[in-house]
C-alpha cells in the first residue's frame, strides 16, 4: 500500500482546454484512493504564497468540458527568478524557491502533479532536484514537447483555426481576396501545417521553413492564372523569412516568455499588396485557440494523462512526464521531456503531402523519391 496521503496539483503557464479535465481525474482518482488533494493557486504561485483549495468530488463536478482552470495559472511565477510583490520586481528577480519547499513541508503534500509546457516542466526538474516528488503533465497548444506524440490543448487549438480557415475561404472567394491567418504555436509551426492541410489552404508558412516574399507572391499568381482568384494564406507567429527575421510584438521583462510573437499576418499582407494588384485580409486568430471546451480527443488525453500521473505517484515512480507515444501512455524522465523541442520536419511527410495537393511553403521544398 502507498504511503502518500496528501498531494498537490497545479496550472501554470498558458492555459490551454483540457486544464480541467486532468485537475478533475487527478482528484477523483487520488480521492479513490483516500489521498487528499491540493489545488494551489495560479501555478508556482499558490506555493509561494502558500494559496491553496482542497479539491473534493463535488469542486471537480462539471469541470470535464470547461475552458481554462479552475486553479488559475501564470506564466510570470518563476519562483526561482520571482519578479513578483512583495518579494522581487521584473528588474530585480528574486530566488524565492525555499518558500515552495517550506509550503510543501508546512502543508505535508507528499507530491505534485505539475499541469504545464516546457517552462513549467523545467522548473518542476529543479524542484526535483532539490528533492521533491513530481509528476509533470504536458499541456500546450503548440504541442512542441519531443516526449510525446501529443499535448493536451492542441487538439482543441486546431479545430478552432481549422474551422476559422474553413470559414474565411467563403469572403476569399466572394471578393478575389488574399486572407491570412495567423496562428499561435511560438517556435513550432505545427497548429499552421495541420489547420492548412485540413482546410485546404494554399500558401503555408512556417517557422521552421524561411519564406520567400517572391515565391509566395508567384504562388498567388499562378492561382490566379488558373482562375482561381483568391487564396487563403495560413502563417504561423513564428514565421521567419530567409534573412531569420521574425514578427515580435513585444519583449517582456521578467515573463518566463520574454518574446511576444504576432504581427507576422499583416507583415505578409503589406509585402503582397507592395508587389501585385490583390486585397490582402488578415485575421489573427491569437487566445481563441485557448479558449472553449475541449474536444472529445483532448478530454481523452487530459483524464488519461491525471490518471496516469496519480498511477505513477501510487507507485512511488516521481521524476517523471506522462506522455503520449501511438496509444499508450508512458512515463518519460522529465529532465528529457524539456530537453528538446518538437518542430516540424520540413523533409517530412506531413509537408510532403500538402506539396502534393499544391501547397506552396513559400520556398523551393525538394523531397528524395
Ligand atoms: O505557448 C502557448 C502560447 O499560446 C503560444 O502559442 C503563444 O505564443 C503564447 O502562448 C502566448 O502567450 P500569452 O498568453 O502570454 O500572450
Amino acid at each position: 500500500m502507498s504511503d502518500i496521503k496528501r498531494i498537490g496539483v497545479l496550472t501554470a503557464g498558458g492555459d490551454c482546454p483540457g486544464l480541467n479535465a486532468v485537475v478533475r481525474a487527478v482528484t477523483k482518482y487520488a480521492l479513490l484512493k483516500n489521498i487528499e488533494v491540493y489545488g494551489f493557486k495560479n501555478g508556482f504561485d499558490g506555493l509561494v504564497r502558500n494559496d491553496f483549495v482542497v479539491l473534493d468530488n463535488n469542486t471537480v463536478s462539471g469541470i470535464l468540458t470547461r475552458g481554462g482552470t479552475i486553479l488559475g495559472t501564470s506564466n510570470i511565477a518563476n519562483p526561482f527568478r520571482y519578479t513578483l510583490a512583495p518579494h522581487g520586481t521584473p528588474e530585480n528577480p528574486k530566488d524565492v524557491s525555499h518558500l515552495v519547499l517550506e509550503n510543501i513541508e508546512k502543508n505535508k503534500i507528499d507530491a505534485l502533479v505539475t499541469i504545464g509546457g516546457d517552462g513549467t516542466l523545467s522548473m518542476s526538474k529543479q524542484f526535483i532536484d532539490k528533492g521533491v516528488k513530481i509528476v509533470g503533465v504536458p499541456k500546450t497548444i503548440d504541442n512542441d514537447l519531443s516526449a510525446t506524440d501529443y499535448t493536451f490543448g492542441f487538439d482543441s487549438a486546431l479545430a478552432i483555426a481549422t474551422d476559422a480557415v474553413d470559414r474565411l475561404h467563403s469572403t476569399a472567394e466572394s471578393h478575389h481576396r488574399v486572407m491570412i491567418i495567423e496562428t499561435m504555436g511560438r517556435y513550432a509551426g505545427w497548429i499552421a501545417l495541420r489547420s492548412c492541410i485540413a482546410g485546404g489552404g494554399d500558401i503555408c508558412l512556417l517557422p521552421e521553413i524561411p519564406y520567400n516574399d517572391d515565391i509566395i507572391v508567384d504562388a498567388i499568381l499562378n492561382r490566379q492564372r488558373q482562375g482561381k482568384t483568391f487564396s487563403i494564406i495560413v502563417v504561423a507567429e513564428g514565421a521567419k523569412n530567409e534573412k531569420g527575421e521574425m514578427a515580435v510584438q513585444k519583449t517582456v521583462a521578467g515573463s518566463t516568455d520574454p518574446i511576444r510573437l504576432g504581427g507576422i499576418a499583416q507583415k505578409i499582407a503589406d509585402m503582397i499588396e507592395s508587389k501585385i494588384k490583390t486585397e490582402c485580409r488578415v485575421v489573427v486568430l491569437g487566445h481563441l485557440q485557448r479558449g472553449g471546451t475541449p474536444t472529445a480527443f483532448d478530454r481523452w488525453l487530459s483524464t488519461r494523462f491525471g490518471s496516469a500521473a496519480v498511477d505513477l505517484i501510487l507507485k512511488g515512480k516521481t521524476g517523471y512526464m506522462v506522455a503520449l507515444r501511438g496509444t499508450e501512455i508512458v512515463a518519460v524522465p522529465i529532465a528529457e521531456a524539456v530537453a528538446h523541442l518538437k518542430r516540424v520536419d520540413p523533409k517530412g511527410q506531413e509537408v510532403r503531402a500538402a506539396v502534393s495537393v499544391g501547397t506552396s511553403f513559400g520556398a523551393n521544398l525538394t523531397f528524395e523519391d
